[in-house]
C-alpha cells in the first residue's frame, strides 16, 4: 500500500467572536491507498473539520498549520480553483443527511447525470446512460422507472444511496463520508455500510468513515483513528483496536459499546463531557475524565508510533514515553484494565 493522504501535524483554529477554538491539533495520519479508514471520538472531536479541510470547505473564520498532502500536494497550499478541480476529480463526499445533497424539485436520476457532466464532457444521453449504471450499481431497484422521481419518494436509505451513486460519479481515488448512517435506522445502516464496503472492493476507493460510533466502523474499516477533542490519540487496525485498546478514551469508548455479555445491563457511559475547545486544557485534553491521569499529564503527549501500525498518545503508555525520552512506568497497564468510568451497573 503506499499513501493517499498525509495529515502532517495539521492544527485547525476557528477564529470567532469572543476567542478562538482549538478544533483540531497536531494530527498527523496517513490514509493508505484502497483501505478504508474510521475515525471516530464524540460529538465536537473534530472529524468533520479534518474531512472538511481535506475537501477544501474549511469556513474562512479556519486558520491552518501543518502540512495536509494529497498524492504529493499540499492541500494548504493550493487555491481555490486547484481545490475546485481536486474535488471534481478526485475527492467526493457523503454526508449525514441526503436531504442537504439532493435538491428536491429534481428526479433523482436527473441529479445523478448532472453530477456525471459536471465532471465528464459527454452528450446527455450518456450521461443518462451512466446515471442509471450508477443508480443500479448502488442498488436502487428498477432505476428506469424510478428515474424522474423526486427525493422525497424514496425512503432515507434509498436517498442515501441516490447520494452515493453522485458520489462516485467522477470515480473519486477517496471517498469521504461524514456519519452516513447515523439518519437511518438499524437494519438500513447496515445495508448502506455493506454497500460502502462493496464499492471499496470493486473500485479501489480509500474510504475515510466519520462515525461517532466504534460498532459503525468495525464492520467494515481496516484502521481506525481516535479523536478525543481535536487530537487523534490512538490508531490502530480495527482488530487490533478492539482486542488490545491502548488509550484509556479508547477502552471507555470500547466499554460504553453494546455487547451479548452485557445484554439486559444498563450501558456504561463515559463519565464527564469534552472541554469547551475555545479553553481547552494546557496538556492532555482527555485529563480531566481519565482515571489515570498523573502530574505528566499536564503536557501534551506527543502522537507516537508503535510498531508498523500503530499510533498512540497517552503518558501511560511505553510508545509515548519513550517518543518523548521518558522510561517506562514500572507497571505500564498494557492493555485492557477496565475503565470504572462513570459506570452506572
Ligand atoms: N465554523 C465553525 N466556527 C467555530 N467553531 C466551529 C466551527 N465548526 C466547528 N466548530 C467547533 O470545532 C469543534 C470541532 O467540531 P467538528 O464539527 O469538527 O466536530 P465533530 O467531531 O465532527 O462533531 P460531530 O460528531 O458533532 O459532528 C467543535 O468545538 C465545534 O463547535
Ligand atoms: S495522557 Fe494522562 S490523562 Fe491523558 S489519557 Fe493518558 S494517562 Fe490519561
Ligand atoms: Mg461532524
Amino acid at each position: 500500500m503506499s499513501a493517499l493522504v498525509e495529515f502532517r501535524d495539521v492544527g485547525v483554529d476557528y477564529a470567532r467572536r469572543g476567542g478562538i477554538v482549538s478544533a483540531v491539533q497536531n494530527v498527523s495520519l496517513t490514509l493508505e491507498e484502497n483501505e478504508t479508514f474510521g475515525l471516530v471520538g464524540e460529538s465536537g472531536c473534530g472529524k468533520t473539520t479534518l474531512s472538511m479541510a481535506l475537501m477544501g470547505l474549511l469556513p474562512a473564520s479556519a486558520r491552518v498549520t501543518g502540512q495536509l498532502m494529497f498524492r504529493g500536494e499540499d492541500l494548504f497550499a493550493m487555491s481555490e480553483s486547484e481545490h475546485r478541480r481536486l474535488r471534481g476529480d478526485e475527492v467526493s463526499m457523503v454526508f449525514q443527511d441526503p436531504a442537504t445533497s439532493l435538491d428536491a424539485t429534481f428526479g433523482i436520476g436527473y441529479q445523478v447525470a448532472e453530477t456525471v457532466r459536471a465532471h465528464r464532457q459527454v452528450s446527455r444521453r450518456e450521461s443518462k446512460a451512466r446515471a442509471l449504471e450508477l443508480l443500479r450499481e448502488v442498488g436502487i431497484p428498477a432505476a428506469e422507472s424510478r428515474y424522474s422521481d423526486p427525493p422525497h419518494r424514496l425512503s432515507g436509505g434509498m436517498r442515501q444511496r441516490v447520494v452515493m451513486a453522485a458520489a462516485l460519479a467522477n470515480d473519486p481515488s477517496l471517498l469521504l463520508a461524514d456519519e452516513p448512517t447515523t439518519a437511518l435506522d438499524v437494519t438500513i445502516q447496515a445495508q448502506v455500510l455493506d454497500l460502502l464496503a462493496a464499492l471499496q472492493r470493486k473500485h479501489g476507493t480509500t474510504i475515510l468513515l466519520i462515525a461517532h460510533d466504534l460498532g459503525v466502523v468495525a464492520q467494515i474499516c481496516d484502521r481506525v483513528g481516535v479523536m478525543y477533542a481535536g487530537q487523534l490519540v490512538e490508531v490502530a487496525p480495527v482488530g487490533e483496536l478492539f482486542a488490545a485498546p491502548r488509550h484509556p478514551y479508547t477502552r471507555a469508548l470500547l466499554d460504553a459499546l453494546p455487547s451479548r455479555g452485557r445484554r439486559g445491563r444498563a450501558l456504561r457511559v463515559i463519565g464527564g463531557q469534552v472541554p469547551d475547545l475555545s479553553h481547552p486544557p494546557a496538556g492532555c485534553r482527555f485529563a480531566d475524565r481519565c482515571p489515570h491521569r498523573m502530574d505528566v499529564c499536564a503536557t501534551v503527549p506527543p502522537l507516537a508510533t508503535s510498531g508498523a501500525e500503530r499510533q498512540i498518545a497517552c503518558w501511560l503508555d511505553p510508545a509515548t514515553r519513550a517518543t518523548a525520552g521518558l522510561a517506562p512506568l514500572p507497571d505500564s497497564p498494557t492493555p485492557n484494565p477496565a475503565v470504572p468510568v462513570g459506570d452506572p451497573s
